[in-house]
């Protein structure tokens, strides 16, 4: 008995979402495609067993916490007995075959990974966008699929297409207030959460560090506050910003706080969530890229490497050593032999440098100073701590910039994979404070795992 013939040419399906959940779902093999599939059907909350002489080490690390059961040999028949579904992606043809009139048997319907046209099922290109799950067939075409699915994920993402919807639901449930990391500044470095964050917004309240293109993406009826805090400028004060959170929550408004990197590292963000709790607004924190990591990393410039560095710290340097608010033992940090990474810090690079040295770190230590990170006036300076101070006047650094001091700053160059800002020369290359130019802008876009047909 063979599988019930699908002619590939007609690409006739009928779409339906399979609510997997607790059901016996078998999986034949244990390959890359095994593997795939299995990640969207523990997605779907399916009862999965694998059955596959072997399996890929991240489907072996699935047996053990008991998300799957693994029946260690190969297919026998018998083994699609009580499931509901089964995926036939071993690399045997003939086993497939074997899997899918056991299948028709017992009708139960069967993906065979080989043979689509031997297929009771077709699978679709999925994403996931918040509880909206897009799932394309392409007549046929798989590739045709995942073009369409990445447009359209790409459309609720941008906002280009509007998930209206959602807004709805919004009002009837009451206001609330999402803090969400933006980023260092590049649009493409906001996670899917943030973004979808935004583009469901009522309201935002921005600073002047967060991705400021996405508020173009906002329809008209989006009230923009504009919540900078600017070094030793205009500024809006943090009870202010507090106060206006909870204010247009209590309204009903879907507020969303777009700050810079993430909320929670020198961001007041916690000071917010205090603020909405104690008011009684519901708030979600969406984490967000740190630019102390990002940014020398946009540099090429890794804070931690195998064999130089176990550690790496991150300060403020927003007030200088021996201020007396300053809560950072600089003694102490000058003691690490790790990486330094200074936030805040160009104003006081010479006073913190100057403490570095006094209490122990080399005066030759590398150190680089990028500025603008992830936008395309991102700049590096490559100097040292004893030349640090002449470096920034010399160089016009101005903020926002971090500083990164330690061995790792002499790493990247020829090594350094980071498209598309900020490749920096390898050190040495560079003159005694070299500058790295700013490279082309490259929108960047993330999407989930898709099963294609
Ligand atoms: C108030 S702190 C906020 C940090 C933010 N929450 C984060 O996680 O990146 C602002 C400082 O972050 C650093 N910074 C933020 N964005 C940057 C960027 N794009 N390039 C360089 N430094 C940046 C600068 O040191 C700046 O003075």
């Amino acid at each position: 008995m063979s599988a019930t013939p699908v002619d590939p040419a007609s690409g006739v399906v009928y779409p339906v979402g399979l609510r997997l959940h607790d059901r016996r779902v078998v999986v034949v093999g244990g390959g890359q495609v095994a593997h795939r599939r299995v990640a969207g059907l523990l997605a779907a909350r399916a009862r999965v067993t694998v059955v596959s002489p072997e399996v890929t080490p991240a489907l072996e690390a699935l047996v053990e916490p008991g998300s799957l059961r693994w029946v260690r040999r190969g297919y026998e028949p018998g083994d699609l007995h009580g499931a509901w579904y089964a995926v036939a992606a071993t690399d045997d043809p003939a086993v497939n075959a074997a899997v899918a009139e056991e299948a028709e048997r017992a009708r139960i319907f069967c993906a065979r990974a080989d043979d689509r046209s031997a297929s009771s099922v077709w699978t679709p290109a999925v994403a996931r966008h918040g509880e909206l799950v897009v799932g394309v067939h392409g007549g046929g075409d798989p590739q045709r699929a995942i073009g369409v699915r990445d447009a359209v994920v790409a459309g609720l993402t941008d906002g280009s297409i509007a998930d209206r919807a959602a807004r709805t639901p919004t009002v009837a449930r009451g206001g609330s207030v999402v803090l969400v990391g933006g980023g260092p500044g590049d649009p493409g470095l906001i996670t899917v959460r943030g973004r979808q964050a935004v583009a469901q917004a009522d309201v935002v309240v921005a600073d002047h560090l967060a991705p400021l293109t996405l508020l173009e993406t906002l329809p008209p009826s989006v009230e923009v506050v504009d919540a900078s805090k600017l070094p030793r400028g205009r500024s809006m004060a943090q009870e202010q910003i507090n106060a206006l959170l909870v204010e247009r929550a209590l309204a009903g408004k879907r507020v969303v706080r777009l700050k810079g990197g993430d909320p929670f590292v020198f961001g007041r963000g916690m000071e917010e969530v205090e603020a909405c709790l104690a008011a009684g607004v519901p708030v979600e924190v969406v984490p967000g890229v740190t630019s102390a990591i990002a940014v020398p990393g946009l540099a090429g410039i890794p804070v931690t490497h195998r064999g130089l560095t176990h550690e790496f710290v991150v300060v403020s340097g927003h007030l200088p050593p021996g201020h007396p608010q300053s809560l950072v033992d600089w003694a102490a940090i000058a003691r690490l032999r790790g990486t330094v990474v200074v936030l805040m810090g160009v104003d006081t690079a010479p006073a913190i440098a100057a403490a570095l040295v006094e209490h122990g770190r080399a005066p030759d230590t590398p150190v680089a100073v990028v500025s603008d990170g992830s936008t395309p006036a991102q700049r590096t300076v490559r100097t040292t701590l004893a030349h640090l101070p002449r470096a920034v006047v010399e160089e016009g650094v101005r903020p926002p910039a971090v500083w990164v001091v330690g061995g790792v700053v002499e790493l990247g160059g020829p090594h350094d994979t980071s498209p598309p800002h900020g490749t920096s020369p390898p050190h040495g290359t560079s003159p005694p404070h070299g500058t790295s130019p700013p490279h082309g802008t490259s929108p960047r876009h993330g999407t989930e795992d898709a099963d294609p047909d």
